[in-house]
């Protein structure tokens, strides 16, 4: 009985070696029947391969073709030291990682390596390939950008294939964002898109928008044009975009990244040697950036928009001297680039929502959605409400508004929703400019409104103060406030 049960186990055991651990084998190249796809090693199972196992899987892929790439391998114990699995692309790009389940590549030619070395632990691997005979199966949009844009083009990458046609060269900045899908399915999304330099897809490619989200720096063409393409097969996974730009306006910057879901936060910003910079992105402006906080040496100039060599669209700069000061400050538009010259500094950005509520004094400014942009952003209300935590003197300076086409700008200042201060303007009500309108409350709302949606808006500017009250003078501030509210019940 034990004999048996020795044999079996035996056979079972050397039966098992036998025929899970595959030799390692020669180059992959597309099957007759490209529809099939390519499994290793065995197909619909997956294999443990052993501890000390090393072996480097080419996968070659023809000139103008594709592939893609979709790995497991899923070590018994985690190691933490050296990768069990490395990705090398086309152009020797290295990802390395300890443990991915059906995390996917795309190659073009020549082509791309998956290197297993499980080391001491057991890994259960498997990868397979489907390789595509063209590249992509959209059809191409065309985009122009110039120097003198102020707004950097997006594309939403979830569906790309552009040209890109630049005034002197173009450059690219993947932005991720924050997203319903997995990091894991936006990484994908961001492998698949391919940036080349050139005006197709024949000529040199400069990497992934992976690649270019982590490389920290720009892609730029050689010449004008710039094609951007994503393989087979097509994935939703992303909200993430591209931002495409004349390089006149950015050539100064070394460093330049774009920071969504997938950034660091604070950001360190080295531009010790070039200017460095960071862009973020709203779609339609619907959501703001709350800057909290700036440390650190160098002047930080914060646009609408791209950098510009005007400025014209430049909202606001700091430097040392008013670090921490006057901050949070809401930041709005729709992109929005943060430029730092002459230093390092660690600038941290957060939600919307921090910027509303007030706990400090703060000293800064309010804007529309599109100021200083040109950009025709459809809505018929923006509506910026700010609390603060007990009475504040609230100030407002009103520098710039656009009241044409019947728009009007609503400024509320509340005292435990008691009104304080409320002024509507518009075009045959104008406010004066320059003029500082004032109130003790804990909560000011400013309420831009324009009866035509999609009508063009200039926007507005306005400098804002909130400043505590003392508890002592709070009494007395009651009173003016009473006087306030019967003032301007007078009119
Ligand atoms: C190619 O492979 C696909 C799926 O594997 C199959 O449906 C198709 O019939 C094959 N075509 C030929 C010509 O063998
Ligand atoms: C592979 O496995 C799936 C479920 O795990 C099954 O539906 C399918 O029929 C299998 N295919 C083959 C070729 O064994
Ligand atoms: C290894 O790490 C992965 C993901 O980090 C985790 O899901 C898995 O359970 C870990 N495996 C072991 C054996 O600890
Ligand atoms: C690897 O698997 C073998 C056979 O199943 C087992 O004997 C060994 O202990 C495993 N090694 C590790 C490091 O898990
Ligand atoms: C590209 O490949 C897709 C399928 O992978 C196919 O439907 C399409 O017809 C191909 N386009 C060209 C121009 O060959
Ligand atoms: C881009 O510019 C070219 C010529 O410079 C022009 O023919 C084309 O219409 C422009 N495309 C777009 C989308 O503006
Ligand atoms: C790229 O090169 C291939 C092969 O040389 C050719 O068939 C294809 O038309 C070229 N594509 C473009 C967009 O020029
Ligand atoms: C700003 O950052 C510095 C350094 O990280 C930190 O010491 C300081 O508390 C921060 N200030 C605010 C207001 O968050
Ligand atoms: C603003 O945009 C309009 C088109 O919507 C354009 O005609 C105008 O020249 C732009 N103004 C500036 C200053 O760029
Ligand atoms: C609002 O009311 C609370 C008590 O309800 C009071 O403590 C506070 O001082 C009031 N705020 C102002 C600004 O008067
Ligand atoms: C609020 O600030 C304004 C501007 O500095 C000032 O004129 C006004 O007197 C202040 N109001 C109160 C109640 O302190
Ligand atoms: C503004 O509104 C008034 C009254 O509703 C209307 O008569 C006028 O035509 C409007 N003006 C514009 C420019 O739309």
């Amino acid at each position: 009985m034990w004999f048996y049960i020795a044999i079996f186990v035996f056979l079972a055991f050397s039966n098992g070696v036998s025929t899970d651990v595959p030799d390692c084998p020669g180059p992959f190249n597309p099957p007759n029947n490209i529809s099939t796809k390519v499994v290793y090693p065995v197909s619909n199972d997956t294999v443990t391969f052993p501890t000390g196992y090393n072996c480097v899987y080419q996968i070659n892929v023809p000139q103008g073709w594709s592939s893609y790439v979709v790995v497991t391998a899923i070590p018994s114990s985690n190691l933490t030291n050296s990768p069990i699995l490395q990705v090398i692309d086309f152009n020797q790009n290295v990802e390395s990682f300890q443990y991915v389940r059906f995390e996917k590549f795309y190659f073009i030619a020549p082509g791309g390596r998956i290197k297993l070395s499980t080391q001491t632990t057991n890994v259960t691997f498997l990868f397979s390939v489907q390789w595509y005979s063209n590249l992509t199966v959209y059809q191409p949009t065309f985009l122009n950008v110039s120097a003198s844009d102020t707004q950097p083009v997006t594309v939403d990458l979830s569906t790309v294939n552009c040209h890109v046609t630049a005034e002197t060269r173009a450059s690219a900045v993947t932005i991720p964002l924050d997203s319903i899908y997995t990091i894991e399915d936006q990484r994908s999304t961001l492998r698949s898109i391919f940036i080349f330099d050139g005006p197709n897809e024949n000529t040199t490619c400069l990497g992934s928008a992976y690649q270019l989200f982590n490389s920290n720096r720009q892609f730029v063409s050689t010449g004008k044009t710039l094609t951007v393409v994503q393989l087979q097969p097509s994935t939703y996974y992303s909200s993430s975009i591209l931002l495409i730009q004349d390089f006149e306006n950015t050539k100064e910057i070394g460093q330049y990244r774009g920071v969504g879901s997938l950034g660091d936060l604070p950001i360190v910003m080295d531009a010790s040697k070039q200017s460095s910079a960071f862009s973020t992105y709203s779609f339609g402006g619907l959501s703001s950036d709350c800057l909290v906080n700036i440390t650190g040496t160098g002047t930080l100039d914060v646009y609408y928009g791209g950098k510009t060599e005007s400025k014209s669209n430049l909202i606001a700069s700091y430097s040392e001297s008013s670090n921490g000061l006057n901050l949070p400050q809401k930041i709005r538009g729709v992109v929005r680039t943060y430029a730092l010259t002459g230093g390092i500094a660690t600038v941290q950005i957060v939600p919307n929502s921090v910027c509303g509520l007030l706990k400090h004094n703060v000293a800064g400014f309010i804007t529309s959605r599109e100021y200083k942009t040109n950009l025709t952003l459809r809505y018929s209300e923006d509506r910026q409400s700010y609390y603060s935590d007990g009475p504040f003197n609230y100030t407002l300076n009103i520098q710039n508004v656009d009241l044409s086409q019947n728009k009007s700008l609503s400024l509320s200042i509340y005292n435990n929703h008691t009104g304080v201060v409320n002024f509507v303007y518009n075009s045959s009500n104008p406010p004066s400019l320059n003029t500082v309108v004032s109130g003790v409350g804990n909560e000011m709302e400013v309420i831009y409104s324009s009866p035509y949606s999609n009508s063009k808006k200039g926007g507005f500017y306005i400098d804002f103060t909130a400043t505590k009250v003392e508890k002592s003078a709070a009494k007395y501030f009651d009173f003016i406030v009473i006087c306030a509210i019967l003032w301007i019940g007078l009119f």
